[in-house]
């Protein structure tokens, strides 16, 4: 058991700090996801309370989407799960999930929460309707997962470097920022669009270019990026 909100806080009284690890759980650059399984057994090790970010794993990881806790069968009563409804859900917004305890706590006590304008009704409602698919449609999910191996894989076999990405975040190395950015221009010409990331959100010298599937892409979408990487890399690397 992770240590209580409520239980820290009156034991705490200003003189024991609350340590809390938060992670990505999928991390949004290199695709990778994080060992929560390991991180949690250093928590307990440690009495921390551990916080994940789902923004990338939402709708995507788990058997019926529900995250990076499905994913790896945990038990969510002590973690902190929050995510956005602004990526896989299409719409805008977050979320935070945890216990009853945490929720009031937040409720009274976030101020980005408090002072803020709620979402609006229509957003709402878009989030509601695309939860209502990730429950409903798994073969979205499905497709979205065999169409992330198919472009990964024929990425690979051109001899581009995905960097050990596990998720639909397909990262493919480049190295030089300069580099990075003509290559996405060039791809953009071919029609294909696949941003160009370099610091200060990757490190100097660490530049790639970063993919993603949808799960309505067609295999013939997939192809002509395949086709258009591999004109681009021979006529520019
Ligand atoms: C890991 C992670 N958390 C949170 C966010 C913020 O998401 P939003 O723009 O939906 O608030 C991002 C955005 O890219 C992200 O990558």
């Amino acid at each position: 058991m992770l240590p209580s909100l409520t239980k820290e806080g009156n034991q705490r009284g200003g003189i024991i700090p609350r340590k809390l690890i938060v992670t990505d759980s999928v991390f949004s650059m290199d695709g990778d996801i994080a060992p929560l399984p390991e991180i949690i057994e250093l928590a307990q090790k440690f009495g921390a309370m551990v916080m994940v970010d789902d923004a990338h794993a939402t709708g995507i990881l788990g058997n019926t989407g529900k995250g990076s806790l499905e994913h790896f069968g945990l038990k969510a009563d002590d973690i902190i799960q929050m995510g956005t409804l602004g990526k896989a859900l299409g719409t805008f917004g977050a979320y935070i999930a945890g216990s009853r305890e945490l929720i009031d706590y937040l409720i009274n006590k976030a101020r980005g929460f408090i002072f803020s304008t709620s979402l609006p009704p229509s957003v709402l409602a878009s989030a509601i309707a695309a939860i209502d698919l990730v429950e409903d449609e798994p073969s979205l999910r499905q497709a979205l997962w065999d169409k992330t191996w198919y472009l990964k894989k024929g990425l690979d076999s051109l001899g581009f470097d995905t960097m050990g990405s596990e998720t639909p975040i397909i990262p493919v190395f480049v190295g030089d920022a300069g580099k990075t950015m003509e290559f996405s221009r060039r791809l953009f010409e071919e029609g294909i669009f696949v941003s160009g990331i370099r610091p200060p959100t990757v490190q100097e010298g660490k530049c790639r270019l970063r993919a993603t599937v949808m799960a309505t892409h067609t295999y013939n979408d997939l192809d002509m990026a395949l086709d258009a990487f591999l004109k681009v890399k021979k006529s520019f690397l």
